[in-house]
């Protein structure tokens, strides 16, 4: 198992590197990342390359049992490059060139940037294909959210992207509704670039955003070609970002051998680290198998002021959690903290003075720990029962129209993740595209793209015994962004058993109270006004003008059932209660319920079971386990009951 650093030899004096090296291999670490922001010192000047440098910091780092994952250093370009190419630099909103000096600022259509960037990558890889110190590959960093550029090559880009997408004019305007406002285009030359989400066409935003997402996509794809011709015993993977939204990771995912990603929980609220199991779980399902973390806090992080440090034991249960959710590597962001540029205050394992210390010795415990658990984890992976489907049109679509003030789509999955993470329930998060017949529960929130495929492959889902959730907003649109003329929710009414003939906002923080099963609870921010076709309703509201409607049905089809809710509920407990009638429902129950705070995720594979218990608060928890079993950890017998320490971890062997 690789446990290690991100560490910068380029950031330091030579003479330093063997005390570095010595206290990695003090600590356990068997692994650096090298070079994603290096291109300058790869090739100081056009042409000419230099590795004799990192030659000698990779051996270095061999005599002491460290091997490296080397990174295309493409994610800055060089200043000679950006001068002597302007054009390599992205063009802003606003038409302006972006000066060089910041990173993740360079045009993807730009061939001259493109033929740089596979020139050093086929130079690196040339010279380190046999390099026994190597042992793959990260493709630049962290692709999505920077290099969005508007030059006159990413408009031709655009337009390439929908000439072969729509293949003519008309059909773009039919996809496009451009019969409205008058934007019928006459010539593939007159489609813009999207500047304005909120003004521009929905239609053309969305391709817009699907546009950029594969620009990243095929750049990756450039350098990963190169790789995978050169250095063939090499793997490759990206380091993502969790639930950042602007690259679909599924098709980022396609080309690589596993996906890596970052895990920046802030330290400090909320303590329950709710979102890197939601993260960590869609990093698992963008290629249904386990991942790295490839660059993970360890310190007070900020790029102007930084926030709270790490308390004791916080560093080994956020990294504990990402074991239990699949992680088969970790990597610690960074080895020492640079004294100089950008992330002076972005504190890595060592402070600046670069002396061992207390963060260092608890990333040392961990890689101890992991080391001998790494026979047991071979083969193991998170095999969940419910599936979340996470749709990345949906999320876009509905960042550029909302439906309703406050509604987020991200924040709407997390609703049900979190009820289900309390539940002690794991989940994989899937693609729309996946197949759903592996899960007993599938939870579709905010499917609000339904092209008909999708809806029909849902509706088969349930018929043939599923249990699906499907909730406010859905199949509102087709798959170009037009909303569909039919009742809602659309092809999915027969399977739900409800139509929706219309609804309505709750603004100004008004609530309803619900009724019959929900009673207590309330309703907020929504309400769809729901009409029971073949469902039953579960929950209706008490407002004198919604009687006559559902608020959350469920229904029998054929072997399955399939639950509707047309509100967002006001509680944590909503999502609670809710997740509990629906889990009952598929037949799935929880190996055992954590005490609030405490994680509880099983990985298991080769006949074997463990059962991580993360504590993520700072109070001790007791825990309800299977007696009679071994804590891998202490290598002590499980009674009825097992303690953790405030941030303390345990895995149980169940089988
Ligand atoms: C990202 C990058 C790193 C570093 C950290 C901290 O995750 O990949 O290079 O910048 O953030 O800011
Ligand atoms: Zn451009």
């Amino acid at each position: 198992m690789y446990v290690g650093v991100d560490y910068y030899p380029e950031h330091w004096p030579e003479t330093r590197w063997a005390l570095d090296a010595q206290m990695m291999q003090k600590a356990g670490f068997n692994v650096v990342r090298l070079g994603e922001f290096a291109w300058t010192n790869f090739e100081p000047a056009e042409g000419c390359y230099d590795f004799a440098w990192l030659d000698r910091a990779l051996e270095v780092l061999a005599r002491h049992g460290i091997r490296a994952i080397l990174g295309t250093p493409t994610a800055v370009v060089p200043a000679w490059l950006a001068h002597r190419y302007p054009e390599v630099m992205v063009v802003d909103k606003t038409g302006q060139r972006r000066t060089w000096g910041v990173r993740k600022d360079t045009c993807y259509s730009s061939g001259v940037l493109r033929r740089f960037s596979q020139a050093i990558t086929t130079a690196l890889a040339t010279h380190y294909a046999s390099h026994p110190g190597v042992i793959g590959w990260q493709t630049d960093n962290e692709f999505g959210g920077s290099n969005d550029c508007r030059c006159p090559a990413c408009q031709a880009a655009f337009q390439d992207f929908l000439r072969q997408r729509y293949g003519t004019l008309d059909e773009l305007n039919r996809a496009w509704g451009t019969h409205f406002w008058g934007q019928i285009f006459r010539a593939w030359e007159e489609v813009p670039v999207i500047v304005d989400t909120n003004g521009q066409n929905p239609s053309a935003c969305l391709d817009w955003q699907r546009f950029y997402s594969d620009q990243n996509v095929r750049y990756q794809g450039e350098q990963v070609q190169i790789l995978r011709r050169l250095c063939p015993r090499h793997f490759i993977t990206h380091n993502l970002m969790g639930l950042a939204p602007d690259v679909n990771y599924f098709n980022l995912a396609r080309d690589l051998d596993f996906v890596s990603w970052d895990n920046y929980p802030v330290w400090g609220r909320p303590e329950v680290r709710y979102d890197a199991a939601l993260a960590a779980d869609l990093m698992r399902g963008a290629k249904h198998k386990n991942f790295w973390i490839m660059e993970q806090t360890a310190g007070p992080c900020g790029w102007g002021s930084f926030n709270r440090n790490v308390r004791p034991g916080e560093l080994r249960a956020v990294a504990y959690q990402q074991l239990a959710h699949g992680a088969d590597g970790q990597i610690w962001f960074r080895w020492r903290t640079c004294t100089a540029g950008r992330e002076q205050y972005w504190h890595g394992l060592l402070q600046h003075d670069g002396k061992p210390n207390r963060r260092y010795l608890e990333a040392a415990q961990v890689a101890r720990e992991y080391h001998l658990l790494a026979p047991l984890l071979e083969g193991l992976s998170v095999r969940a029962e419910v599936a979340m489907i996470y749709d990345y049109d949906s999320l876009w679509v509905t960042r550029f129209q909302g439906s309703f003030e406050g509604n987020d789509y991200r924040e709407q999955l997390k609703r049900y993740h979190r009820a289900l993470f309390r539940a002690g329930i794991g989940l994989d998060i899937i693609s729309p595209a996946d197949d759903f017949s592996r899960y007993k529960l599938v939870i579709a929130p905010e499917l609000h793209l339904m092209p008909d495929a999708l809806a029909r492959r849902l509706e088969a889902y349930i018929e043939q015994g599923g249990t699906l959730l499907a909730d406010v907003r859905t199949a509102v649109k087709d798959g170009t962004n037009l909303v569909h003329d039919r009742t809602l929710p659309g092809l999915l009414s027969s399977a739900l058993g409800i139509a929706i003939p219309e609804y309505d906002v709750l603004a100004d923080k008004a609530e309803i109270p619900l009724t019959q099963g929900f009673a207590g609870h309330k309703a907020t921010l929504y309400t769809d006004w729901i009409k029971p076709t073949t469902a039953e309703t579960v929950a209706g509201y008490d407002a004198w003008w919604l009687t006559d409607y559902a608020a959350i049905t469920r229904n029998r089809l054929a072997k399955g059932i399939a639950w509707y809710v047309g509100t967002i509920g006001n509680t944590p407990a909503f999502y609670d209660g809710l997740i509990a009638r629906v889990l009952a429902d598929a037949g799935i129950t929880a190996p055992l319920t954590p005490p609030p705070g405490v994680e509880a995720v099983v990985r298991s594979g080769q006949g074997r079971e463990l059962l991580f218990l993360i504590n993520h608060t700072e109070d001790c928890q007791t825990v309800p386990v299977p007696t009679g079993r071994k804590e891998l950890l202490t290598g002590t017998t499980t009674a009825t009951t097992l303690t953790l320490d405030r941030h303390g971890v345990a895995v149980v062997q169940l089988r």
